[in-house]
């Protein structure tokens, strides 16, 4: 692919902010980002140019009927002073997934490598080197045709852009959060858009977002709307762990987004050999059953898995009755903790990972 260079010759922010405090989490920008624009069936103009604004009709398709999909990576600096994206490979297949859901058109995934690398190359001194952060990358794509007809657009946008940021939890992994399983709100349906990352379902769970705040919990765990079967969190897939250790994930479906971390975790199960015994299944969990063997003692630990945050521990649920669920004591449980750690210092290459799940930021040229 051929890439335009338009860089800043006085950037527009200075480098990373020289302090101990964390770094925020999704506020900060770097000063390029990366562009393309599709236009009679093909891919064009493909360029890194300043971070700003980008023009767009008001007839355009995204603004009125949604057709807008992202991805969410994460790139790390290891000791060796070098920059590592980890496992990107799969946020490349599952937005061209979420473009195929969409009726927009695949980016090829070597594009999207070979942009996102050249850009992470550009901005290689934004990545921190502080704990626990990273140079967060955010791919996405939305629909410019200006025209009122509900229809897939006629042209579309890719863009890359990048923001350094800090712990997911400032304080540290400490806090379990409390979710609401709720029966009033669905996230997704079966043949709908729930495995597509597209901005319409995020829309679609703000409601419930702040339905679950009113009542003092910090995010919605939703159910199938037919099966009473737990789906996932608004921005994290769901796990449980068994007396034994052992993680479990909801089986993926129609409408469950398939979390890279989820997938990760299950690989590392399945391969074995790790310093951290990892065990780990996916299987369909009825709410009904999940709350006995809560209340059993056989469900020692839950939380939710994704790029942001890598884990997040809940440690109570509350039920849209009032009933409220603690989860063990309510506090970050072992098997959480060990996990947490395995995986956060794989990722910034102080724990083997598996061949080819970090790729280096090659310096160009
Ligand atoms: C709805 C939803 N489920 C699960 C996840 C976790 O996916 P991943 O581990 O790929 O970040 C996310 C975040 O990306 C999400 O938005």
């Amino acid at each position: 692919m051929n890439i335009r260079l338009e860089l800043l010759d006085k950037p527009q922010w200075r480098a990373l902010p020289e302090t101990d405090e964390p770094l925020p989490f999704g506020q900060l920008r770097t000063n390029h980002m990366f562009l393309m624009n599709y236009r009679d069936g093909a891919w064009t103009d493909a360029r890194i140019v300043p971070y700003g604004e980008i023009a767009l009709m008001p007839g355009a398709t995204c603004l009125h009927y949604g057709q807008t999909i992202f991805e969410g990576a994460k790139a790390f600096k290891h000791d060796d002073g070098g920059i590592y994206l980890f496992r990107y490979e799969k946020n490349c297949e599952r937005l061209n997934h979420s473009a195929r859901n969409l009726c927009m058109p695949e980016v090829p995934a070597a594009d999207q490598m070979e942009a996102t690398l050249r850009l992470l190359d550009i901005e290689r001194d934004w990545c921190p080197n502080m704990p626990e952060s990273s140079l967060y990358v955010r791919p996405f794509m939305f629909a410019t045709q200006d025209s009122l007809g509900v229809k897939p657009s006629a042209g579309y946008i890719y863009c890359i852009m990048l923001s350094p940021a800090g712990p997911y939890y400032p304080g540290g992994f400490s806090n379990a959060v409390r979710l609401l399983i709720t029966t009033r709100y669905h996230r997704a349906v079966s043949g709908g858009t729930g495995t597509a990352k597209c901005g319409g379902n995020y829309a679609a769970s703000l409601q419930a977002q702040e339905y679950a705040k009113k009542l003092g919990c910090g995010q919605v765990l939703y159910l199938d709307a037919a099966n009473r079967t737990i789906e996932e969190v608004g921005t994290m897939n769901h796990y449980h762990v068994e007396s034994d250790g052992t993680f479990v994930i909801p089986a993926f479906n129609d409408s469950i987004l398939k979390s890279v971390t989820s997938r990760s975790v299950l690989e590392l199960a399945e391969m074995g050999g790790l310093p951290l015994e990892i065990k780990a299944r996916q299987e369909t969990i009825f709410l009904d059953k999940f709350i006995a063997d809560v209340k059993a003692g056989k469900i020692v630990e839950a939380g939710g898995f994704g790029t942001a945050a890598v884990i997040s521990p809940v440690g109570a649920y509350l039920l849209e009755d009032g009933t409220e669920i603690a989860i063990g004591d309510g506090r970050v449980g072992p098997h959480s903790r060990a996990l947490y750690e395995y995986y956060a210092n794989m990722q910034i290459g102080r724990r083997p990972a598996p061949a080819g799940w970090l790729r280096k930021v090659e310096k160009y040229g």
